[in-house]
């Protein structure tokens, strides 16, 4: 399964490891690279930009895979945070979360590719002819920040495919080979995963965040922070209810301080839905088990190659059947 992205990036399956913060971590990060996806260490939620360099270590000591990192804007400055990121040299630094233009002429300077995270076709235009190397069209049913547009990955990935000329990769309630092959029928030339890979043996977060989502159904997942203009997608849970009565009654703190970092961390890592709460996409639906992250992969390109199969068989038979009708 090659495309133009598995060429620029290095990789042998056309899947991105989306940033994931808090969670993918250099170690994370080589389980994905090994398992032939292009994986990413998250910058930004790191404590402090030189803690980077550590990550890096742990992925170098387990990985010679390319990788690489992601840095989102939007909650704190982002310029150490890049200038660490650019000085350990990964093949491509992914933005998200804000106007990535300051950033994308500093990225290529240093001859690092870059990978901008969109959620509008104005946005995707707009990375494209900023320089952008791949542009990664996030849907509205993804976990974690969503755009304020409110557009499906189905569409979204339509429109920017049809209209860019660089790679573009579909994101955004994808967690199976099924959605592989729509993404690659759709125009994308890979996909990106964030809540699937959540569900995995390798990764950091609390087991009872992974039976959560093996447990949870696609209609499991809510939008909060809309009235912040940061809406994203969360998987319901107890704390969840409390930001969502917050934002529907008003309340005396700023929103925020009920969704910081911190109470990510505590639903994530420490598993603790009372006080914490976890992104989800609604991919949840599609996770029936955890999985090695290298069986994960195996089976979705397996599977995306047997849909393929399946259905070039489909329309063969039709065809045949057409001319014997006329
Ligand atoms: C737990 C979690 C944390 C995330 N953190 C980040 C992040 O720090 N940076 C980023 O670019 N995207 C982040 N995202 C978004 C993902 O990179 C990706 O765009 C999204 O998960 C795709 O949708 P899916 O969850 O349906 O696969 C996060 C998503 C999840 C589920």
């Amino acid at each position: 399964l090659r495309t133009r992205l598995t060429d620029l990036l290095g990789v042998r399956y056309p899947i991105i490891q989306g940033g994931l913060a808090h969670i993918a971590t250099g170690a994370f990060a080589a389980a994905v690279a090994e398992a032939g996806g292009f994986a990413q260490i998250t910058a930004t939620s790191l404590p402090d930009p030189s803690d980077l360099a550590e990550e890096v270590r742990a992925f170098r000591a387990r990985s010679d895979k390319p990788f690489g990192i992601n840095v989102a804007m939007g909650h704190r400055p982002v310029d150490d945070f890049l200038e660490a990121a650019i000085a350990e040299r990964p093949t491509a630094i992914s933005l998200t979360g804000g106007n990535p233009a300051p950033y994308i002429p500093r990225i290529k300077a240093a001859g690092i590719l870059v990978m901008v995270l969109v959620a509008s076709l104005r946005q995707a235009e707009k990375a494209e002819a900023l320089g952008a190397d791949v542009v990664i069209a996030v849907g509205q049913e993804g976990g974690g920040h969503i755009g304020r547009d409110d557009v499906g990955t189905l569409v979204l990935t339509r429109r920017v495919a049809a209209a860019l000329k660089v790679p573009v990769v579909a994101s955004g309630g994808i967690a199976d080979g099924a959605g592989l092959l729509a993404a690659l029928a759709l125009g994308a030339e890979g996909i990106e995963l964030g809540t699937r890979l959540l569900a995995t043996v390798e990764c950091p977060v609390h087991p009872r965040y992974k039976e959560a989502l093996v447990a949870a159904k696609e209609t499991d997942t809510v939008v909060v922070g809309r009235s912040d203009g940061a809406p994203g997608r969360v998987l319901a849970g107890p704390w969840v209810e409390v930001i969502r009565r917050h934002e529907e009654q008003g309340g005396e703190a700023p929103l925020w301080t009920l969704m910081t970092g911190e109470h990510n961390r505590r639903g994530a890592l420490a598993g603790d839905f009372e006080h914490g709460f976890v992104w989800a996409g609604q991919g949840v639906g599609l996770i029936h088990e955890i999985l090695p992250v290298r069986e994960l992969l195996d089976r979705m390109v397996q599977d995306a190659e047997g849909r393929h199969k399946a259905l070039a068989e489909a329309f063969r038979s039709s065809c045949a059947q057409d001319a014997v009708s006329r």
